[in-house]
């Protein structure tokens, strides 16, 4: 059996910081309020020249340096962005162009928070099913440049930066002891549009627009889709919580993620946070997230590791890893 297994990661985030501070000279807003409903304390913010593409590429070359390979090992990039350098071609096109490589295959998938798990999932199905051996998986995001920056509701969230994952083809037996991705369990429900959209785009607006989002209706939804596909996770592979190593959110809100744990039975220490130094950079934030834990040596090989995330659409999912 073909296991999708992880042999390198990455991170990217751009230069400039902007704390709570810095933001209540832009808004109507406060270092506290933001800490108490968020967890929020900075963001970094893409200046001119970063893109999500300068960020993808450079959290895929840390990832590839990390891993001891060059992009000649690689036969698929997968990025996951709502937030891409164009409308067409591919962020993940551009990266691959950026990376020096001019073979295999590129695409983007946009799943806005969720992106990433999505990806991981798509990356494991080409690899197990023996279309490439290795998969340079990344989450990148420039929210920063679809933001109201009147808009206190919303532009006090998010954040930029970039994450990447080499997977690699391996051979397991199956079990949930073996190294590798075990399972993934995607969603999505169209109906939730209204509730977290970007007003434009190139088929409706002609513009990029702006984000808009009814925080309170997605905060309600959050916990309970959260928990289920992390739920469906655990039936699919026979694993409890108490068998979790480490959950790794998507980092929107600490009080999802503290709610979210609680209702699991996961004990705080075992849940990576990042959100109160990188905001929510949607579909980089799991990314970001196992390159701070990979990196500091808390999350170590053959830890269990559950990855979630819930997002615009609504789209939500969770992948289980073994490290
Ligand atoms: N600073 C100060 N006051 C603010 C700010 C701000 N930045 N933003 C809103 N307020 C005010 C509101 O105007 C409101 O004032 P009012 O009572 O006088 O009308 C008050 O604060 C409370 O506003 P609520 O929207 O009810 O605040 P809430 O406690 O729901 O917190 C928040 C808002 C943080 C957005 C919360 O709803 C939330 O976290 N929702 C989840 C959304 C999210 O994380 N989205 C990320 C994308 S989706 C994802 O990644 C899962």
């Amino acid at each position: 059996m073909i296991r999708s297994v992880v042999r390198g990661f990455g991170a990217s985030l751009p230069k400039r910081v902007m704390t709570n501070g810095d933001l209540e000279s832009l808004v109507e807003t406060s270092d506290e309020w933001i800490v108490q409903r968020t967890g929020i304390k900075q963001r970094y913010i893409a200046s001119e020249g970063e893109t999500t593409a300068s960020l993808g590429a450079a959290a895929a070359q840390e990832a590839l340096d990390r891993a001891g390979l060059t992009v000649a090992d690689i036969d698929l990039i997968i990025c996951a962005t709502s937030t891409p350098d164009n409308t067409f071609p591919a962020t993940a096109v551009n990266i691959q162009n950026r990376l020096g490589m001019h073979h295999g295959f590129a695409f983007d998938v946009q799943a806005v928070c969720s992106g990433f798990v999505y990806a991981m999932a798509t990356a494991d199905l080409y690899i197990r099913g023996g279309m490439a051996k290795r998969v340079l998986v990344i989450g990148a995001e420039t929210f920063s440049r679809i933001l109201d920056w009147t808009d206190r509701t919303t532009c006090v969230l998010f954040g930029d930066g970039a994450g990447a994952l080499v997977l690699e083809a391996a051979e397991g037996e199956g079990a949930v002891t073996d190294r590798g991705i075990l399972t993934s369990n995607l969603r999505s429900d169209g109906v939730h549009r209204e509730k977290l959209y970007v007003d434009g785009g190139p088929s409706t607006t002609g513009t990029v627009g702006h984000l808009r989002m009814e925080g309170r209706e997605v905060f309600k939804h959050a916990v309970g889709m959260i928990t289920d596909v992390i739920e469906g996770a655990f039936t699919a592979t026979g694993t409890t919580a108490d068998d979790i190593d480490w959950l790794v959110p998507h980092q929107a809100n600490k009080r999802i993620i503290d709610a979210s744990a609680k209702k699991l039975g996961i004990p705080d220490e075992k849940v990576v946070i990042t959100v109160d130094k990188h905001g929510n950079t949607s579909a980089a934030s799991i990314p970001l997230a196992l390159a701070t834990a990979a990196g500091d040596g808390r999350i170590k090989q053959g830890d269990l590791v559950m990855l979630e995330a819930m997002g615009g659409g609504f789209t939500w999912g969770a992948v289980l890893v073994r490290w």
